[in-house]
C-alpha cells in the first residue's frame, strides 16, 4: 500500500496477454496501475520520475486542483513532458470530489497502459450517503493492442486513416475468457452471498464508449466522476472513456459463478470496430456445485443510441442536505460549440486514408486545436506571446442543419489553431455541445479539467435555443467531469469559474483528441489573494 509521498516509477515491463507478450509502459511495473486511496479535501504527493523511453505526463482526472494548474498533467496545456530520467513532484488538491475518479498519462496515446483508480473516501468522521459496503473493488475497463501501442500511435498519425482498432477490451488489465489465451488469468471477485460490493468502475479505454453488465445482478448506481448520485438500479450501465461510476453489486443471488461483460458501443457508420466482448467473473463463495456453463448477461446491441441516451440521462445527483447542489441560475457566459469529425487536403507524400484522399481531422467551432510547443499555462503566466490566441468563438461561425443527414462537404473543413477562451473569475458558465453528422456522427464525450460540472440538459437533434432551455434540470442535475453528447444530439452544461488557471477541454475519444476536439480555457484570477493561482512548483518540467 502506497502513502504520502507516493512515488510513481513509469517504467517498461512485460505483459502477456492474448497470447503474445510484449513491453508495456507502466506505473511502478503494475497493470493497471496502482490504486490511490485519500479522503475528501485531502492534499498529497506524488513524485513522478519518468524511467521510460518516450517524453509522457500524468493527469490527476477529475481532481480539480483549486488554484493549482501546475499539476494538471495535460502535456502542452499545463506542462511540458517529463522527459526520460526526468522527475515531477505533482500535488493533488481535492476538494468537493468524493467516490471513485482516476489517473492517466496524458501524452500522445500513452494512457492505453498508464491508468488507475482513485478511491475518494468520505472525510474521517462522515459516511457513504448507502449503507457501507462490504467491500470495494476497481473495476476498470481498458483496451489492449497486440502492438506497442506508440507504433499504433505513429500508423495512426501517418496515414491520416482511422487507427487501428484494439485486438480486446479488458476488465482490470485482463481480456477474460472469450479470448485467446486468457482464460486462467480472467479476473475473479469472490463474493459472500448477502453481502455488497462496491464497484469503483473507470473507463480508461482509449477509443470506445462501453456497455456493462453483470449476469443475474442488477446494478444500483450511487455514483458518478467523483459526485453522489441518486441510486439508480439498472440491468446494464453505458460509460464513456473517461467517465466513473460508483456502483452497488448485490450478491443475493443463487450461489453459483456469473459473467460480468462489457462491450463496445459504437454508433459511427461505415468504420470497422471492435466488436468483441470482455469477461470477468462473479464467484460466490461456499459449497455448491456450479452450472456447467456460464451465460453472457444481457448488453445492448453496439448501436443502441437509446439505451446509452437512456442511461446518461436517467443520472441525477443526490441532492441531499449533506452533499447539496448548486446550479448556477443566471449564466454570465455563455458558449454554443460544435463538436464534429473533419477532414483536411492531403499533406503531400501522405497516405491519407481518411474519406476521398483526405485525412481525419476533429474541431470544435470548427478550430481544430493544434497543440502548441511550449504550454500554454507557462505563456500565460510569463506572458510569453505567440504561443496561443484568445480567439475561440462563442458560437458556431457557420449555422447549418447540423444533425442532417447529407451535409455539403465543403463544411467539412476545419481551420487549424491554437485558441483560448479566456473567462472572468466566478462566471457562470453554460456550454452547449452540439453534434454534427459532418462526416460520421458519433457520440462525445466531453472532459472539463478543473472543474465539475452540472449536465443541465441533453437531447437528440438539433439544440434549440428557445425551446430546450425550458427542459433544462436545474433541481438535481448530474454533476461530472465527462459528459456524453449523444450522436447527432446536443448537452448542456453548467459551473461556475472558480478555479483560476488554465483548463483542457476535450473529447475523451483519444483519436478525436488527436484530430483536435479540443479547446482551453483560462479562468482569470480573482481580486482576493484566495481567489488567485497559487506560484508554479520549482521543478515544472522543462520544454
Ligand atoms: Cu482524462 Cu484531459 O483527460
Ligand atoms: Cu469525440
Amino acid at each position: 500500500q502506497l502513502s504520502d509521498p507516493y512515488r510513481f516509477v513509469l517504467e517498461e515491463a512485460p505483459y502477456t496477454r492474448l497470447c503474445s507478450t510484449k513491453n508495456i509502459l507502466t506505473v511502478n511495473g503494475e497493470f493497471p496501475g496502482p490504486t490511490i486511496r485519500v479522503n475528501a479535501g485531502d492534499q498529497i504527493t506524488v513524485d513522478v520520475y519518468n524511467k521510460g523511453k518516450y517524453n509522457v505526463t500524468i493527469h490527476w482526472h477529475g481532481v480539480n486542483q483549486l488554484r493549482y494548474p501546475w499539476s494538471d498533467g495535460p502535456e502542452y496545456i499545463t506542462q511540458c513532458p517529463i522527459q526520460p530520467g526526468g522527475k515531477f513532484s505533482q500535488k493533488l488538491i481535492l476538494s468537493t470530489e468524493e467516490g471513485t475518479i482516476w489517473w492517466h498519462a496524458h501524452s500522445n496515446w500513452t494512457r492505453a497502459t498508464v491508468y488507475g483508480a482513485i478511491f475518494v473516501y468520505p472525510k474521517p468522521g462522515t459516511t457513504y450517503p448507502f449503507p457501507k459496503p462490504d467491500a470495494e473493488v476497481p473495476i476498470i475497463l481498458g483496451g489492449w493492442w497486440k502492438r506497442d501501442i506508440m507504433a499504433v500511435y505513429e500508423q495512426f498519425i501517418a496515414t491520416g486513416g482511422v487507427p487501428n482498432q484494439s485486438d480486446a477490451f479488458t476488465i482490470n488489465g485482463q481480456p477474460g475468457d472469450l479470448y485467446p489465451c486468457s482464460k486462467s488469468e480472467t479476473f475473479k471477485l469472490n463474493v459472500d452471498q448477502g453481502k455488497t460490493y462496491l464497484l469503483r468502475m473507470v473507463n480508461a479505454d482509449v477509443n470506445d464508449i462501453l456497455f456493462f453488465a453483470v449476469a443475474g445482478h442488477p446494478i444500483t448506481v450511487v455514483g458518478a466522476d467523483g459526485s453522489y448520485t441518486k441510486p439508480l438500479t439498472r440491468d446494464y450501465i453505458a460509460i464513456a472513456p473517461g467517465q466513473t461510476l460508483d456502483a452497488l453489486l448485490h450478491a443475493n443471488q443463487q450461489p453459483d459463478h456469473y459473467y460480468m461483460a462489457a462491450r463496445a458501443y459504437f454508433t459511427a457508420i461505415n468504420v470497422d470496430f471492435d466488436r468483441s466482448t470482455t469477461t470477468a467473473i462473479v464467484q460466490y463463495n461456499g459449497n455448491y456445485t456450479p452450472s456447467p456453463s456460464l451465460s453472457l448477461p444481457y448488453l445492448p446491441n453496439y448501436n443502441d443510441t437509446s439505451a446509452s441516451f437512456n442511461f446518461s440521462s436517467s443520472l441525477r445527483s443526490l441532492a441531499s442536505e449533506d452533499h447539496p447542489v448548486s446550479v448556477p441560475k443566471n449564466v454570465t457566459t455563455q458558449l454554443i460549440t460544435t463538436v464534429s469529425v473533419n477532414t483536411l487536403p492531403c499533406i503531400p507524400n501522405g497516405t491519407c486514408q481518411g474519406p476521398n484522399g483526405t485525412r481525419f481531422s476533429a474541431s470544435m467551432n470548427n478550430i481544430s486545436f493544434i497543440l502548441p510547443s511550449i504550454d500554454i499555462l507557462q505563456a500565460y503566466y510569463g506572458h510569453i506571446k505567440g504561443v496561443y490566441g484568445d480567439h475561440f468563438p462563442k458560437y458556431p461561425p457557420y449555422i447549418f442543419n447540423f444533425t442532417d443527414e447529407y451535409l455539403p462537404l465543403n463544411l467539412e473543413i476545419p481551420k487549424l489553431g491554437t485558441e483560448v477562451y479566456i473567462l472572468d473569475y466566478n462566471s457562470t458558465v453554460e456550454i452547449v455541445f452540439q453534434g454534427t453528422n459532418l462526416v460520421a456522427g458519433i457520440d462525445h464525450p466531453m472532459h472539463l479539467h478543473g472543474h465539475s460540472f452540472y449536465v443541465v440538459g441533453l437531447g437528440q437533434g438539433n439544440f434549440d435555443p428557445e425551446k430546450d432551455p425550458l427542459g433544462y434540470n436545474l433541481v438535481d442535475p448530474p454533476y461530472r467531469n465527462t459528459v456524453t453528447v449523444p450522436k447527432n444530439g446536443w448537452s448542456t452544461i453548467r459551473f461556475k469559474a472558480d478555479n483560476p488557471g488554465v483548463w483542457f477541454m476535450h473529447c475523451h475519444l483519444d483519436r478525436h483528441l488527436t484530430w483536435g476536439m479540443d479547446m482551453v480555457f483560462i479562468v482569470r484570477d480573482g481580486d482576493q489573494w484566495d481567489e488567485r493561482m497559487l506560484p508554479p512548483p520549482p521543478d515544472m518540467p522543462p520544454c
